[in-house]
């Protein structure tokens, strides 16, 4: 892998003096040990920068969750250009969790679905999470944690048996620069796609490819009583259709807190 390494340290914003810095592939990525979160300081980075962290203090999990983010994990933020009204940018987690699948499955993953919105799931565990979030008008942080040889169960007994991890699924998993500029580079085309070709062609591999029909139960942000059907896959928006016992419905990633799968 060719490699640079950042010599103008003295140029980095004060949160990124203790980083390695590289540029590798068209990203510049900071590798540091301890962060609160790397989204928070991604927050900070121009476009097509990224940060990467051994561990979190105060990992963030969709919808204000907690994310447990123990040695061992892949946790990285990487901030792609995206104008707050431009239409990709509605469609973006979507399209990373595409990305995301779509590279875990090079590196050999097998059993890998969808479980909208942004979980990447091997049959009922979780292997990995994305949370997009936008700090500007410009720029959009893409979240995202994989599980890789971390055993986050052993802090929160909850995730007991719902969790699974890269080692545990192939063979041999690479270095974190390998693995960081692999995922990287698949975000890259993917954003390229998005620009080029919108997101109809995603949405159609995402509803044949990467999703099951499930039954499933929606809470809502709102607070609304809590709706159940079956998952029936996404809309050309990315929203979710759910086919209930009064007809169809839809739901955008915003009003929904929670999908609980039943089956
Ligand atoms: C989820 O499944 O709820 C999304 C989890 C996203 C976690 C990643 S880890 C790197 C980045 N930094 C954070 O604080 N959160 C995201």
């Amino acid at each position: 892998m060719s490699t640079q390494v950042a010599s103008e340290r003295t140029q980095s914003p004060a949160h990124l003096v203790d980083a390695e810095s590289t540029y590798c592939k068209g990203w510049w990525i900071h590798a540091l040990d301890r962060v609160d979160s790397t989204s928070t300081i991604a927050a900070t980075l121009p476009a097509w920068q990224a940060v990467r962290a051994n561990t979190q203090s105060a990992g963030r999990g969709r919808t204000g969750r907690q994310w447990i983010s123990d040695q061992g994990g892949l946790w990285l933020s990487a901030v792609l250009p995206c104008e707050i009204d431009q239409p990709g940018w509605q469609y973006l987690p979507l399209a990373v969790g595409w990305s995301l699948a779509n590279a875990l499955s090079e590196l050999g993953v097998r059993g890998l679905r969808l479980r909208w919105p942004n979980d990447l799931m091997v049959g009922r565990r979780k292997l990995a999470g994305v949370l997009v979030e936008r700090f500007n008008r410009h720029t959009a942080v893409v979240g995202v944690g994989i599980n890789v040889s971390n055993t986050p169960e052993v802090l929160d007994p909850r995730l007991f048996g719902t969790t699974t991890r890269l080692e545990e699924l192939i063979p041999e998993v690479g270095s974190w620069d390998e693995l960081t500029v692999f995922f990287l580079s698949s975000l890259r085309r993917a954003h390229e796609q998005l620009e080029r070709e919108g997101f109809s062609a995603i949405a159609h591999e995402l509803n044949t490819r990467w999703t099951e029909p499930r039954q499933v139960e929606l809470t809502f942000s709102s607070g609304t009583s809590a709706v159940r059907g079956r998952f029936a896959g996404i809309d050309p928006r990315g929203a979710l259709r759910l086919a209930t016992d009064h007809g169809p419905e839809i739901y955008d990633a915003t009003q929904v807190a929670l999908l609980r799968e039943l089956d």
